[in-house]
């Protein structure tokens, strides 16, 4: 890797923080053990949750981000990765389960900055601008008993996240959180 290809993924890349930990020990303690399931991991940064669940689970991981620093990175790690807008280029019916740590901030339009770390951490104005169009797509990609890990915060509002899942046909249960002094973040499982 060169020097310019270093810099670019120490600043344009998310790294590694208390949601990726939480969304990945979340989904590693319940993905089956079983080499034949398929799991996706949508918007992968750095490939860390892909990387662990790689490690500590059987199963075969897949990831995606828009951003192509972060294919980058999350390759050098060993994680087979696509650049793709949310879960677009899959075919139906293909993941067992799919795992998503989402740009989840509410951001003020007149703050937003236009770079990929904007990417990786502005949800919209109500943080949920990149969590809705994924429930509204995951569904396609999900084999008949598939199910989805997705991170949210108490900031992003996890009643509303509920409810929007519920319109695409899931029902919700969280099944890990941790709360800091500013937000709570949960992991939601959906499942149909
Ligand atoms: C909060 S970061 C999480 C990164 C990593 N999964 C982790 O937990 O450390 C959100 C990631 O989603 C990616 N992302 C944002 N919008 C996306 C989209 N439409 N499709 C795919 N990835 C997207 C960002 O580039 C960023 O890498």
């Amino acid at each position: 890797m060169t020097l310019r290809e270093q810099r670019e993924i120490e600043t344009d890349v998310y790294q590694p923080a208390e949601d990726s930990q939480l969304l990945a020990e979340a989904a590693c303690a319940r993905l089956p053990a079983d080499e034949d399931q398929l799991v996706l991991e949508v918007g992968t940064g750095s490939g860390y949750v892909a990387g662990r669940i790689a490690a500590e689970t059987p199963v075969r991981v897949i990831a995606s981000d828009l951003n192509p620093h972060a294919v980058r990175e999350a390759r050098g790690e060993g994680v087979e990765t696509v650049r793709a807008d949310l879960v677009a280029p899959f075919a139906d019916g293909t993941f067992d389960a799919v795992a998503f740590n989402p740009p989840y901030l509410p951001t003020d339009p007149e703050n937003e900055w236009d770079d990929w770390m904007e990417h990786a951490l502005s949800g919209g104005e109500d943080g949920r601008a990149v969590i809705d169009p994924f429930l509204e797509n995951v569904g396609r990609v999900l084999a008949p008993d598939g199910v989805v890990y997705l991170l949210v915060s108490s900031l992003t509002g996890v009643d509303e996240v509920v409810e929007r899942a519920g319109e695409e046909g899931f029902s919700a249960v969280a099944v890990a959180d941790e709360s800091f002094p500013f937000e709570t973040l949960t992991v939601l499982k959906l499942f149909r």
